[in-house]
């Protein structure tokens, strides 16, 4: 083992949202709500949803496989695999074995991890640490969820909220010191599990006729208090990222923030005291894709030339459990 300090970098990202289309208006022909409703109170405007027999695994390949090419790297390269996702193809094996065999990668150990929404953030901090360890060169990280398949398309509150989707990074390690993932800060709160859960298809809940009836297998949220919790702990994170590296908010030049609701980011905006230009936005096209939320955003940030050489970028995220993160990022 080499335990000499060596920086993480991102050395590809990609991603894949599926071709289907559902917009609000669909929406309104299914459920009583509008697509002003849900605009104004989210800034949702459309989300994809995958076809019936495509998986979080076919997903997350696809934009695994598009990370690789940014990254000139061969599946032959990739020894560590982690998926984060609360939308796995089956209870086990690992979404990250099923990855594994589509992409041909035949070197890896692969697990999933589960943090919901900030299951990408815990996820990156994972694979770093396993790499800065000096055992591990190359890991293929994935948030991938088919959210579609967990909704339950008869509740307004819900279904409006979230889409399908996958991003991936590579990381590998870099020998110049002080760029690339550069803190992380992770937290969780068990006693808040009841807000955002879904109580079906576990050991508590296994699936019989009655939890069928009951539509036990269903995302269940208490709204407010999850956009309460998520100011509060997104905040707090990013505070405390900041301050642990000795940086004002006015020195990132680009927030990746879990896109769950506009207002929510909004309110981190001035929390925070940084211009809304800041932040890179995507939900409107794709809503809440939990795990694959933040990857997607980062995908995209990087591919429009958002993070420059020498910028800091911060993702931050919060989620179900209840979990939260930020990651410190300086483009090298
Ligand atoms: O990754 C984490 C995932 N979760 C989140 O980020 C969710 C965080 N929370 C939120 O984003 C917001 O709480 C929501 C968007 C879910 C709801 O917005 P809100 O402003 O907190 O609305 P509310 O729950 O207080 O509901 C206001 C009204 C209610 O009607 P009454 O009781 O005032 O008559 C709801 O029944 O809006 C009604 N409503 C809807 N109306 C039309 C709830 N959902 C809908 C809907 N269309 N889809």
């Amino acid at each position: 083992m080499n335990d000499t300090p060596r920086s993480v970098v991102i050395k590809g990202t990609g991603s894949y949202t599926p071709a289907n289309i559902k917009t609000n208006n669909d929406l309104a022909s299914t459920v009583d709500t509008s697509d002003e409703w849900i605009f104004t109170r989210t800034g949702i405007k459309e989300r994809r949803i995958a076809s019936e027999k495509e998986t979080a695994s076919d997903m997350g390949a696809s934009a695994a496989q598009r990370a690789l090419e940014a990254a000139k790297l061969e599946a032959s390269d990739i020894d560590l695999v982690i998926v984060a996702t609360i939308t796995p193809d089956m209870p086990f094996p690992s979404t990250a074995c099923l990855v594994q065999t589509k992409l041909g990668i035949t070197n890896a150990v692969c697990m999933d991890i589960e943090a919901a929404c900030s299951g990408f953030v815990y996820i990156m901090e994972v694979a770093a640490s396993m790499i800065r360890s000096g055992r591990y060169q190359h890991a293929l990280i994935i948030g991938t969820e088919k959210l579609s398949s967990i909704l339950d398309w008869e509740d307004r509150t819900t279904c409006v909220l979230f889409g399908d989707g996958a991003g991936a990074a590579i990381l590998g390690p870099l020998e110049t010191p002080g760029v690339g993932l550069l803190d992380f800060t992770l937290g969780s709160d068990g006693a808040q599990g009841d807000v955002l859960y879904m109580p079906g298809g576990g050991s508590a809940n296994p699936a019989t006729a009655d939890s069928l009836n009951d539509r036990l297998h269903f995302l269940k949220m208490r709204g407010r208090e999850v956009f309460k919790l998520a100011v509060k702990v997104m905040e707090q994170a990013a505070q405390e990222i900041l301050e642990q590296n000795g940086l004002e908010p006015d020195q990132l030049s680009c927030l990746i923030p879990h896109q769950a609701n506009l207002r929510i980011i909004e309110l981190l905006s001035s929390r925070l005291n940084v211009p809304m230009e800041r932040f890179y936005l995507n939900l409107e096209k794709y809503g809440n894709t939990s795990a694959a939320s933040i990857p997607i955003a980062l995908d995209e940030a990087i591919r429009s030339g958002r993070m420059a050489s020498g910028d800091y970028t911060l993702l931050v995220a919060f989620g179900a459990g209840l979990t939260w993160g930020a990651a410190l990022l300086k483009t090298p």
